[in-house]
């Protein structure tokens, strides 16, 4: 009888895949992204609250051979509840027979690859040496961009603000002992963007922004990575950028025609044009550049094999019948 793999949270978190590895796969999925060699149609959602959603995102890399999908819930309303914003489940495929080879939990994907994808933006678009971030939202999100961060750059300083200052606390404590890096808790948040080489906004997708971040704030020559899309941003603060760039230009432009990004500037790269050289990155010192990944089911279906394969090492997991 055939059998697959289920991989709880606590298995996958198990595993012990790092951040380097799972940039480095993402690396090699952008390219072939780049290179029109990956196959990754539109997600389809469905939103049963305000401001919810759950999507199913396939996608398959057979330069990694890695084929499958994840089924991806987003509640703001959770953190009321003690509840996860981000929960749900992957299906790892057998690109040869199409066997499921694994169901996984995808939190852990969702937050480590949603990190390593900021920092694979920012290789082609911050300054080498940038030292200094702001992260604005420090839950889950921002725990794993900053960690992805300090694997490519050599982060010194951050400036933390959430709208609750006691998770901006919690956060600093914990990214102070993992990373030796300095976190200073800031009561505004200009304080996390103004003076900062590299900035994640983090909090909760909007369909309406906030747009708390206003004209004249970023510095010259910092990079932003919008993990939540365009809600922290004021239009006038994004037509200051002198490089848009995002993961996927027609799954921006789907989300552009349902009303999000309407005051964004002309999209200058997807992400797989950058890492293949397509297009340019930074040219300058003093350029403003922001990377809005919108989270793709390649980043998942890159890093869903590196769980897998190190989970059967381990002998993690339980196996079920199909
Ligand atoms: N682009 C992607 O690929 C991708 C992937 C996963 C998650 N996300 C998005 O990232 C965001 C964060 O997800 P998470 O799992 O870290 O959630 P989380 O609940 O763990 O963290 C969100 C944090 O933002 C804070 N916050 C809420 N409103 C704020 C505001 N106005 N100003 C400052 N802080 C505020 C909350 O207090 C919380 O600490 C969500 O919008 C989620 O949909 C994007």
């Amino acid at each position: 009888m055939d059998k697959f793999l289920y991989l709880s949270r606590a298995d996958v978190e198990a595993t012990g895949v790092s951040m380097r590895e799972v940039i480095d796969a993402l690396e090699v999925a952008f390219r072939e992204h780049g290179l029109g060699n990956a196959e990754m149609p539109p997600k389809p959602v469905i939103h049963t609250r305000p401001d919810a959603f759950i999507h199913a995102m396939p996608a398959y890399i057979p330069a990694l051979r890695a084929a499958g999908l994840k089924w991806v819930s987003g509640y703001p309303s959770n953190q009321a509840k003690g509840l996860p914003y981000i929960s749900g489940l992957l299906i790892l495929n057998d690109d040869d027979t199409g066997l499921p080879l694994a169901v996984m939990d995808c939190t852990w994907i969702t937050a480590k690859r949603t990190g390593a994808a900021s920092a694979l933006s920012a290789r082609y678009l911050a300054r080498p040496e940038s030292s200094t971030v702001g992260i604005l939202g420090c839950g889950v999100q921002g725990r794993s961009n900053l960690e992805a961060l300090s694997v490519l750059f050599p982060v010194k300083q951050v400036f933390a603000y959430d709208r609750k200052p006691e998770s901006a606390v919690h956060f600093a404590q914990e990214m102070r002992a993992r990373f030796g890096v300095s976190v200073e808790v800031v009561d505004e948040p200009r304080q996390a963007v103004s003076g900062c080489d590299m900035v994640v906004t983090a909090g909760p997708i909007l369909q309406v922004p906030h747009a708390t971040i206003k004209a004249g704030w970023l510095d010259a020559g910092a990079f932003a990575s919008l993990v939540d899309y365009d809600s922290f941003w004021d239009g006038a603060a994004l037509q200051e950028v002198d490089k848009f760039c995002t993961d996927d230009v027609p799954q921006l432009e789907y989300y552009r025609s349902h009303g999000y990004f309407q005051s964004i500037p002309r999209i200058h790269a997807s992400l797989g044009e950058l890492v293949t050289g397509q297009k340019a990155g930074r040219e300058s010192a003093t350029e403003r550049t922001i990377g809005c990944n919108l989270g793709l089911a390649l980043d998942d279906m890159a890093t869903a094999p590196l769980v897998y394969s190190r989970a059967l090492d381990q002998g993690l997991g339980a196996r079920l019948e199909l």
